[in-house]
């Protein structure tokens, strides 16, 4: 039986009831968080999203009739009770903000009932991540979903008010688009009008914004959706937001300089975290060689240390062998951990062969000053001596070398970098450490495609000292591109884009397009860009990154009101699937045999 609230209207949120209103009337709506009948005198705890209040019943005070009722509340039935603002009668619950006082029941009225939950609605839930999906929207009344849900909504609010005051406008761009074939994978989106074709939905932007300056808008931003068909990982959803902006007349530091302004801004009156203005920067080469990253995490050292001089004239054939091969020896310092199990160092390498390496050298350092190692037996005595002190190694240190291809070896010790820090504890979500990553390369030589591709997008400007060496050396032409990073995450990134029609010609060409094959793909941008266009730049955040980072989760999916599973598909409302068979004919699609359309 359920009851309507006509006449009845809500005077607080549950929390909003204090010790100011005590001997006053309320009247509060909620879920029932839990009920216990204590025969004669019945608690229940009513929950909002403010948090939670108590509300006592006795027959003496509410009458017969609404006793009856509140014999029979479970679990999140929803109800609306007026009641007598009092002191809590068993002493204060120091864990709860509305812990001092309680409410005595007058009347109540059952708005809805419902069935036992699948799972307790609580803080910290055990339940199992598909079936919390699967009822999202019962895992959504939990508290600390909730707590996620209103941080990313202030986060958006504060970003839009800052923004705004910086002389951006908020301009919408479409989502059904041109396909484009840079990047991830587009979702397509069938034509009926033109069948055969297909829109894309945006991956970004990242056009369109380009255009906006083109048109003189100055500064833009956008609370974006975009699209991308890629691998899913704990920070990656097929869908997801952008704070996304671009400005013109501008270099990189006036892009760098509003950033580091708005992140101080949401990190200030959101967590009340102080974040050092300027943001520290580092040049991509600079991350890689020390951290074995373009997105280190600053919140512990363990650096890597290239040895390559110090090993070069030994007899490991290992680490000879790299070397002849073009490559390098880097290694990292385990502090204290010389004492580690074998059965863990085996470990250890086994991940580093997850990343690629084809061993994992190490040292561990005695108390008393011996060493145990995977390749003493080919090193002289004072090639060793050599090799830990360039190591800083000191009793009780573990030390671990990788000798292979640079690429490799940055991967495998910045991983394992990683992992030790995982092991050891050293990662606090508290602790907030922000880096700008300046100065990526412009391309990147895909063994896939055997050509060169964008390592950013095609419309990344190079630095000019650089551009000279184009043809002789595209790999070593940097770009002015640059990523925010947070605790080991990329935030976001953007550049400087190309604004001459002549760089932008030449970067297609190698790329790879020939002039018509650039034409095709991004002809409007070309033409638009012989009409006057000023220097432009921008940046975008991944804004479920900024929320999950900052609300100190392990999953964007924790800060996503309704998020994808590692297949793109949605548990709740089963999306993907396949559709009636007319609508496929109206599109003129057809359905190979192998997964056939709905009949
Ligand atoms: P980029 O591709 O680096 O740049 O994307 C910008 C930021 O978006 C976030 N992001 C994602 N978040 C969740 N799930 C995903 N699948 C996902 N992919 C990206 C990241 C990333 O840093 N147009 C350019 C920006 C520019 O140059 O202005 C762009 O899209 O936090
Ligand atoms: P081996 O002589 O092959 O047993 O190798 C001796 C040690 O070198 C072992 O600890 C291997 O794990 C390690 N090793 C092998 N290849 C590499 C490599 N590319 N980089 C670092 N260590 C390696």
């Amino acid at each position: 039986m359920s009851e309507s609230m006509q006449g009845l209207r809500r005077s607080h949120r549950c929390t909003e009831v204090s010790a100011a209103q005590i001997g006053t009337d309320v009247t509060v709506m909620g879920w029932v968080q839990k009920s216990r009948n204590k025969g004669g005198i019945i608690f229940v705890d009513l929950r909002d999203r403010s948090g939670i209040l108590q509300i006592i019943f006795e027959e003496s005070d509410c009458g017969p009739e609404n006793f009856a009722k509140a014999e029979k509340l479970r679990s999140e039935f929803v109800i609306a009770v007026t009641g007598r603002v009092e002191t809590r009668s068993g002493g204060e619950n120091k864990n709860l903000a509305t812990g001092a006082i309680e409410v005595r029941a007058e009347s109540l009225r059952i708005l809805s009932e419902s069935e036992t939950p699948p799972f307790p609605i609580e803080e910290n839930s055990k339940t199992k991540e598909e079936l919390r999906l699967k009822y999202r929207y019962l895992d959504l009344r939990r508290p600390d979903i909730q707590r996620n849900m209103m941080l990313r909504s202030n986060i958006a609010v504060l970003t839009r008010q800052f923004l705004a005051e910086e002389g951006f406008l908020e301009i919408e761009t479409p989502t059904l688009i041109k396909s484009t074939p840079e990047g991830a994978r587009d979702y397509l989106v069938p034509s009926r009008v033109h069948p055969g074709s297909f829109y894309a939905l945006p991956q970004s932007p990242q056009i369109f914004k380009q255009l906006l300056m083109c048109s003189g808008y100055d500064r833009y931003f956008q609370l974006a959706r975009c699209y991308r068909d890629e691998d899913l990982r704990a920070d990656r959803q097929p869908e997801f937001t952008q704070i996304d902006m671009e400005l013109s007349f501008v270099d990189v530091d006036d892009v760098l300089d509003v950033n580091e302004r708005l992140m101080a801004k949401l990190f200030k009156e959101l967590l009340n975290v102080d974040i050092p203005q300027p943001i520290p920067r580092m040049t991509w080469r600079e991350a890689m060689d020390r951290y074995g990253s373009d997105k280190p995490d600053l919140r512990f050292g363990m650096e890597l240390k290239n040895v390559s001089d110090v090993v070069r004239d030994c007899e490991f054939v290992v680490f000879k062998g790299a070397l002849e091969a073009g490559g390098t020896v880097r290694g990292i310092n385990a502090k204290g951990q010389g004492a580690m199990p074998r059965k863990k160092i085996d470990a250890l390498v086994e991940f580093a062969k997850g990343f690629g390496a084809k061993g994992l050298a190490y040292v561990a350092i005695q108390p008393d000053r011996t060493r145990k190692s995977s390749f003493a037996k080919f090193m002289r005595d004072e090639e060793m001596e050599k090799l830990v002190s360039a190591m800083e190694g000191e009793a009780g240190d573990l030390l671990l070398f990788a000798a292979d291809q640079n690429k490799v070896v940055w991967d495998v010790l910045g991983n394992l970098r990683l992992e030790l820090a995982r092991q050891l504890d050293l990662l606090k979500k508290d602790d907030f450490k922000f880096l700008w990553v300046t100065e990526f390369p412009l391309l990147e030589y895909s063994q896939e495609q055997e050509r060169f591709v964008a390592m950013h997008h095609p419309f990344t400007m190079p630095m000019e000292e650089d551009w000279h060496l184009i043809d002789s050396d595209p790999g070593a032409v940097r770009a002015k591109a640059y990523d925010i990073v947070l605790n080991g995450t990329e935030l976001g990134g953007g550049s400087v884009r190309i604004h001459q029609n002549d760089i932008q010609s030449k970067m297609f060409e190698v790329l790879g397009f020939t002039p018509e094959q650039a034409q095709e793909q991004f002809g409007f941008l070309l033409t638009a860009f012989q009409y006057g266009v000023p220097p432009h730049a921008g940046l975008a955040y991944g804004l479920d990154r900024v929320a999950m980072l900052m609300g100190g989760c392990d999953s964007i999916r924790d800060v996503i009101a309704f998020p994808k599973v590692k297949d793109a598909s949605c548990l709740m409302c089963e999306a993907p699937s396949p559709v009636d068979i007319k609508q496929l004919e109206e599109l003129r699609i057809e359905v190979s045999e192998e997964t056939p359309a709905k009949a």
